[in-house]
């Protein structure tokens, strides 16, 4: 099913290999909950989404990636589906869902949702029926119920951690009252893991992704798709003690990119293929390098993956330039584009992450008591001078909803406010990632800077989001969304996500030059302001002085022919 509206976009129905919207498109992250408000209930649904596309057609964006909202009891911000195939009370009705569809495409907006492959809420009906079942039975094997160590059953069965902290495993009490077998959660005990060995799993995300195909998405966003199959035999694995949480840094981690993982993707390729209007699959596989992660998307796999070693690459010119390197080699390696992303729902916002000054391991968050707290004006004037680079490189760039108001993380918010299962599972030690969830300010005056109608936001907003609320930014020229208006337009305009890029020579180490098309991109990473050359000034991340480029500045330039 492919909307007319979508058919007349430009290149919309081009299928040549090629010309394929999902390698140029930039996709905005709308994380429900957190975006728009219509209920009044403080938890932002579907009809606010609705409410607002009109915004984002004004941004400039392509296609929007939502986070779940699928049935679920919410333990994991919807992470933990319940039910796939249905839209929790919280966030609306599968009618509220097919208006927004529809919204979406008759504005020639693409719309790609979240798929929870590696584990289900433990409310799932298939989880219900695996503890009422007991051991041995069909209904336990399609989870990973195992039997305990040590003499009466009372060991895990390996020494797995979760993610969130503690152990990857939770014993279940038996229908007749005792103790009984194990069941894995890579997160939290309310997400235990699916067999993927088992075919009936297989075949219920077939009737899942058809679901949604059927509906009329244009793809879906792959969690953990790393993660699906694990070793056999489960052998132990312990971490080393500086990875992060969703890392699999190492070679051999026994849970993450195992082999047999890229066999469910070409299955679900073939599905896609059954439909019209250039579907698409984007992983998110935390991989340590861009050649690894490009696995995910060799040419009868998946589309897309996130490319997580750009995000994790510190504020380094010369650190940028290998990763840009390296990617743009290793995703066309294997006829994938790049992908370019900075923040999202996991990760500290690159306004606050640009400037952390010491180590902050993904997931674990930022908090009133952490080490190394961000300089909120240095962060700000790096994530904008980030997203002028970013959104010049080939290929397609995800913005994580509220970078384009330049959000900062929220560090101070209180304890009793926090919701993620990082900070229970760790008994605090953890912050997690609330602070870059935190509703959007739409309108500096309105109760709830207008997130809300009843002034109601399910995590606090800051004091000072007022100023960086929408209505306050989107007549002033200076502003970070009128920053990412301009850009996106010329980008669309200079069609720089199908362009390719050359490094430029005779440039200091420390600042980024490079060539898309027509458009001249420098950063100047360094520490002290940088000549700009002469030419027509396209967009820049902050204001140039007598023709200098400050520190921590990025500009887009047409350059005279010399
Ligand atoms: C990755 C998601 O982005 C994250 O928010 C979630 O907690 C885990 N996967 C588990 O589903």
């Amino acid at each position: 099913m492919t909307s007319p509206d979508l058919a007349e976009r430009p290149g919309a129905l081009d299928s040549r290999p090629g010309a394929e919207w999902w390698r140029t498109a930039v996709i905005y992250q709308i994380y429900p909950r957190s975006f728009a408000d219509s209920s009044g209930d403080g938890i932002g649904d579907l009809p606010g989404v609705t409410a607002h596309i009109d915004d984002l057609v004004e941004l400039g964006v392509d296609a929007l990636w939502l986070s779940p909202f699928q049935r679920s009891p919410q333990k994991d911000a919807g992470y933990d589906v319940a039910d796939y195939c249905d839209v929790d009370p919280l966030f609306g009705t599968l009618r509220d869902f097919d208006t927004m569809l529809d919204a979406t495409h008759a504005r020639g907006i693409r719309i790609i949702v979240d798929l929870v492959p590696n584990h289900s809420s433990d409310q799932h009906v298939w989880f219900q029926a695996a503890l009422a079942a007991g051991p041995g039975s069909p209904e336990r094997a399609r989870y990973l119920f195992r039997e305990g160590k040590g003499t009466h059953g009372q060991l895990p069965p390996n020494n797995w951690e979760s993610v969130f902290g503690g152990p990857a495993w939770t014993r279940v009490v038996e229908a007749d009252g005792t103790p009984g077998q194990w069941y894995l959660h890579l997160f939290d005990s309310t997400q235990p893991d699916f067999d993927w060995s088992n075919e009936e799993v297989r075949e219920e995300f077939r009737r899942i992704l058809r679901f949604w195909l059927d509906r009329g998405v244009d793809g879906f966003r792959v969690d953990v798709a790393h993660g699906l199959i694990k070793a056999a035999g489960l052998p132990d694995y312990t971490p080393p003690a500086e990875a992060d949480s969703m890392g699999g840094e190492e070679p051999d981690v026994p849970y993450w990119g195992q082999p047999g993982v890229h066999e469910v993707y070409r299955d679900w390729h073939r599905i896609l293929d059954e439909y019209t209007g250039d579907r698409a699959l984007c992983a998110e596989a935390w991989r340590p390098t861009a050649d690894d992660t490009a696995l995910w998307v060799r040419p009868d796999e998946m589309h897309q993956a996130f490319n997580f070693p750009y995000l994790q690459t510190e504020w380094d010119a010369a650190e940028l330039r290998t990763v840009i390197s390296e990617s743009l080699r290793a995703f066309p390696a294997v006829g994938a584009p790049s992908t370019w992303v900075l923040s999202n729902h996991d990760v500290v916002r690159h306004a606050s992450r640009l400037a952390l000054t010491a180590v902050n391991p993904q997931g674990h968050g930022i908090g009133p008591l952490s080490v190394g707290k961000p300089i909120a004006d240095v962060g700000l004037r790096r994530a904008r001078a980030a997203s002028t680079v970013m959104l010049a490189l080939p290929g397609s760039a995800y913005i994580y909803q509220g970078e384009e108001l330049g959000l900062p993380e929220v560090v101070d918010l209180p304890d009793d406010a926090r919701q993620d299962p990082t900070w229970f599972r760790t008994a605090g030690e953890r912050y997690g990632r609330d602070g870059c969830r935190v509703p959007i300010p739409w309108s500096s005056s309105a109760p709830a800077y207008g997130f809300s109608p009843t002034g109601i936001s399910w995590l606090p907003q800051p004091a000072t989001w007022a100023a960086l609320a929408r209505d306050a930014q989107i007549d002033d020229p200076g502003s970070t969304l009128s920053l990412y208006r301009a850009l996106l337009a010329a980008r669309r305009e200079r069609e720089l996500g199908g362009g390719s890029l050359t490094w430029l020579e005779g440039y200091p180490d420390r600042v980024l030059a490079f060539q898309n098309g027509n458009v001249t991109v420098i950063a100047n990473i360094g520490s002290a302001p940088f000549a700009v050359p002469h030419g027509n000034v396209i967009a820049t991340s902050g204001p140039i002085h007598d023709g200098m480029l400050p520190v921590d500045t990025a500009i887009w330039l047409e350059v005279d022919e010399a």
